[in-house]
This record gives C-alpha cells, structure tokens and sequence, in this order.
C-alpha cells in the first residue's frame, strides 16, 4: 500500500508521524471521505471544496492547492489500483511540542492520505437498518469536518452494542444526524431533514440527495423533527459517502412504516445508483 505524507508517497511500512503531530494530541484538523467508483472519485470537487472551507474555519492554511490535492488522490487510486473504495485525507495543524495554542512561530500543516478498497453496503441498501437513539453531546460545530470525533464514536459505540450500525443523534429530542451520516424522514410523501446549520455537517451525500428529490419532483421540507416524529414517519433513511442511501428500518427496536425498505427510498436509492460512474467509463 502507497501512503501520501507530507509532500511525499510512501510505503506504510516506511510510514513516519511524528509524536508532536496536532492530530495526534488535539485532533487538531480536518478531513474527507472521498468515494472512489469504477476507478472514479465521485463528487470530488465538492469534497475538496469542503475540506478547504473546513480548514479555513479553524484558521489552518492547507499548503497545496485543491488541483494538487486532487492530483493525489487520483495517484493513490492508481498506484494502490483502487477500482471501488475510498479516499480517506487528513489535514493537521503540524507537528510542533505540545501547546493548546496554534504553534509560534506557525508550523506547516501535515496532509496525510490513503485509498482502500471496499464494496459497496448492497445488503444492507436492500433490507434496511436498525438505528439506536442517542444523546447528540457534540461540540456546537459540527458544520467543521473536524478530527475531533469522540462524540461520534462515544455514539456509534453504543449504537454498535445494541445491535445497531448507526445512532440517531437528537439535542432535547430533536433529532440533528447520525454519528457519521445525515438523517431524512419521509411522511405523507414529503421528506423531511434538519436543514444546514452549525448542528449538522452538511453531508455531499445528502445534497447529491435534496437534488435527486428535485429532479423527482418528491417535495423536501429542510426543518429539524422531533424523536416521537420519527417514529410516526412513513419511511426512514440516511445519507453518507460510503452508506449512500441507507434505509433505516427501525428506531430503538419501534418498526418504521412497514419495517422494511421504503418505495421512496428506494426509488432515491435506483436515482443515486444511475448517478455514480457506470462500469462501462471505468478504465477498460
Ligand atoms: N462521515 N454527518 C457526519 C457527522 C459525518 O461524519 C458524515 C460523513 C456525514 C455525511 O457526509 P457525506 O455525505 O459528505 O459523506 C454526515 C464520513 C463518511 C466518515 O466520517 O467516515
């Protein structure tokens, strides 16, 4: 396997990260997830556009340009011969000895990055998903795709030991996203989803989605729901670069709709498919 790491490609087991690194001590940085189809990245300038601005909301200067960043991540695809998988970049604010503060004098930010394959979740996009609920404790800026994830993963942990891929994350009962996607209700054909704001992160996926409800004249209202609202909801799903278009079938162990896979769902889910780069553009 080919790492990229500050400046340079490496084998991983040649692979040096400094122990000062702000990543390591403060999960001081941002990242992306970027998907890889067919030997395609998919919406990979709105990815590289989000990490900038996530960059930029921590005050942290990324030192090479989108262009640059997009050139390594189409030479991990080749080099490791990723055909479908995932970029994962990482952005931190350098290494540099241990102060709360941004490092003075400024250091270089560290960009690190890695592409893996993996299949897409078909089984799971075909019977649906149950989901726990959880207490949303995050930080108040989870518009920064920041490195800082003990909330997330605090989440999905114990979603996992409930038998559950993914929490549903609500603040007093008002349900804000997932540990790691976007959450839509569907209700009188109407879909529903907590609008943009410093509560969610504002996911590629789910505006790949809002999109595809334009385009299929499904009428989307982006207003934040209640729990008990969820509950009451005709059909269920999330969003995320590697879920997609997850349909969530139950909500702590309560069926949703019919406690299967929506019609709605699944015609979003056949529009996202028709989306992605078909086989036949692949490299053949
Ligand atoms: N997670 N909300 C949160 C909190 C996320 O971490 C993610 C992405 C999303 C969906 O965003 P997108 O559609 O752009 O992937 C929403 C990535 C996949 C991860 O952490 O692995």
């Amino acid at each position: 396997m080919i790492y990229f790491i500050d400046g340079h490609f490496t084998r991983r087991d040649e692979l040096r990260i400094s122990i000062d690194d702000r990543g390591y001590y403060f999960g001081d940085g941002v990242y992306e997830v970027i998907k890889v189809y067919n030997d395609e990245l998919f919406t990979l300038k709105e990815h590289f556009q989000r990490l900038f601005a996530s960059a930029a909301k921590i005050k942290m200067t990324i030192p090479f340009s989108e262009q640059q960043l997009i050139d390594v991540a189409k030479e991990l695809i080749k080099v490791n011969k990723i055909s479908n998988g995932h970029i994962y970049m990482q952005v931190t604010r350098g290494s540099s000895p241990r102060t709360h503060h941004f490092p003075d004098p400024a250091v270089s930010a560290v960009v690190t990055a890695y592409a893996v394959e993996a299949e897409r979740p078909v089984e799971d996009m075909e019977n649906g998903v149950a989901v726990k609920s959880v207490d949303d404790i995050r930080w108040l800026r989870c518009d920064i795709k920041s490195l800082n994830l003990l909330g997330s993963v605090l989440a999905k942990q114990e979603a996992r030991e409930a038998g559950c891929p993914e929490a549903i994350l609500h603040r007093d009962g008002v349900v804000t996203e997932g540990s790691s996607t976007n959450m839509f209700g569907i209700k009188d054909g109407v879909v529903y989803t907590h609008p943009v704001s410093n509560l969610i992160l504002e996911g590629i996926t789910r505006h790949v989605v809002l999109d595809l409800c334009k385009d299929l004249e499904i009428p989307v209202v982006e207003e934040a729901f209640t729990l008990d609202e969820a509950f009451e909801m005709d059909e269920f799903f999330y969003t995320s670069t590697t879920a997609e278009v997850m349909p969530v079938t139950a909500i702590d162990g309560i069926a949703i709709g019919n406690g299967k896979r929506g019609r709605l769902t699944k015609k979003l889910q056949d529009a996202f498919s028709a989306k992605i780069p078909s086989p036949l553009k692949g490299s053949i």
